[in-house]
């Protein structure tokens, strides 16, 4: 199993680690064969995200996932994020192991669940975490 050296470099110096404490969307994923567990956290305002962070209990490739999907997202409307897959993260990753795309499934996943809490009106901050 190799990694890319993009990868790597992100993993060692991940974006966006930690809370949102004003954040108004939130999504809990985890992964129910490796047991990791992603937050996000969005801060939307008039459709656009203007902010956006995680905490990633998890292996390399979901954190350098959820520091890509982040990235991708700040400034982006809803919809445009909505829109983000995970092979678009991949690619950003220059590549993943096959037996890691399910790590990058979990970033767009919390994703698709924050905007879903956000639009149903419930920032998800109480609800236990969606397994993927
Ligand atoms: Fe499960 Fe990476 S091994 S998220």
């Amino acid at each position: 199993m190799a990694y890319s050296q993009k990868l790597m470099e992100i993993f060692r110096n991940p974006k966006n680690v930690g809370e949102l404490p004003d954040a108004n969307a939130v999504g809990r994923v985890g992964n129910a064969s490796c047991g990791d567990i992603l937050e996000l956290y969005l801060k939307i305002e008039n459709n656009i995200i203007v902010d956006a962070k995680f905490r990633t209990f998890g292996c390399a490739s979901a954190i350098a996932s959820s520091s890509v999907a982040t990235e991708i997202i700040k400034g982006k409307t809803v919809e445009e994020a909505l829109a983000l897959t995970n092979d678009d993260i991949v690619k950003e990753l220059d590549g993943l192991p096959a037996q890691k795309i399910h790590c990058s499934v979990l970033a767009s996943e919390a994703i698709a669940l924050a905007i879903q809490n956000y639009r149903e009106g419930t920032d998800g901050a109480s609800q236990e975490e969606k397994m993927v």
